[in-house]
């Protein structure tokens, strides 16, 4: 199981957008999807259809000890797709410190192809689980002036998680959303990007699509709202995208074993 966590400390950049949508079109290509809504907000629970009704266990009562991914997790009404719901309790374990760092670790279930995990933008313990049951983040950003600086911050916090034990954890790749190539600022930080990260910029842009704001809305999938929108055809696309890089890493990986420093793209080009 690939477990990934969808993640920038900046609010409102499209990590949710990015989980949910990401993750049907994964199910799509047939994989099996965790998705976990690591959010006291619930966004994704609630976009998703999986709220939890009275005496369901959360992402709480697993990090809490009381449950584990196996018992929490729960069939969306679309295929391939499952959730663990989050609760507005889940702010708790962050205000009292009331679990460990790795304890989702050590809960989850491998029985899904990708796990999918959608963060929260403040630090703290629940961001910390999300982080150290990852191998891999996917960052979201709106190609905005701190677009750069929240991607540093981001690199510094995976470095710190990876120096407290999590050695494997790597950026994946930075996904460019809300994109208006209509604007300068948007053309000029897509530019900044590219030049500071190179490859680790994903060829995907999501661009602003009112579609994907409505398909929250109404609560469903991109792919399902409206599956010929242009957000449907780039989440599409960004599926593809981290298929192939993976399906490249492999070779990469078997030619050339070892650390890989952080700044570095894991998948490469071609
Ligand atoms: N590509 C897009 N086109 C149009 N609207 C979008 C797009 N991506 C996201 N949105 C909208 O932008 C807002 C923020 O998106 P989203 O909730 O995915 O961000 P987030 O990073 O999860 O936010 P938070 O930090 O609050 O959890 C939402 O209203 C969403 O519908
Ligand atoms: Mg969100």
């Amino acid at each position: 199981m690939k477990t990934i966590a969808v993640c920038n400390l900046k609010g409102g950049v499209g990590k949710t957008t990015t989980t949910v949508n990401l993750g049907a079109a994964l199910a799509r290509n047939g994989k099996r999807v965790l998705l976990v809504d690591c959010d006291p907000q619930g966004s994704l629970s609630h976009w998703m259809r999986c709220e939890p009704r009275m005496g369901d266990p959360t992402l709480y009562e697993i990090l809490r000890g009381q449950s584990t991914a196996k018992l929490a997790a729960r069939e969306s009404p679309w295929p391939g797709i499952s959730v663990i719901p989050s609760s507005a309790k889940l702010s708790e374990i962050d205000r009292g410190a009331l679990a460990g760092e790795r304890v989702l670790w050590a809960r989850m279930s491998p029985e899904y192809d990708y796990a999918l995990l959608d963060c929260s933008a403040s630090p703290g313990v629940v961001l910390n689980n999300a982080l150290t049951a990852s191998t891999g983040i996917i960052a979201p950003v709106q190609a905005k002036g701190m677009a750069l600086r929240g991607i540093a911050r981001l690199l510094e916090l995976i470095d710190e998680v990876r120096e407290r034990g999590t050695p494997h954890l790597q950026l994946l790749g930075v996904l460019v959303c809300l994109f208006d190539r209509r604007t300068r600022i948007s053309r000029m930080v897509l530019g900044q990007l590219r030049a500071e990260y190179g490859d680790m910029v994903f060829d995907t842009l999501v661009h602003e699509n009112v579609r994907l704001s409505e398909a929250a809305d109404k609560r469903q999938p991109i792919i399902q709202f409206d599956p010929v929108s242009r957000g449907a055809a780039e989440y599409a696309a960004l599926a593809f995208e981290l298929l192939t890089r993976e399906h490249r890493a492999v070779g990469v990986r078997s030619s050339a074993p070892g650390a890989r420093p952080i700044a570095q793209s894991p998948f490469g080009r071609g």
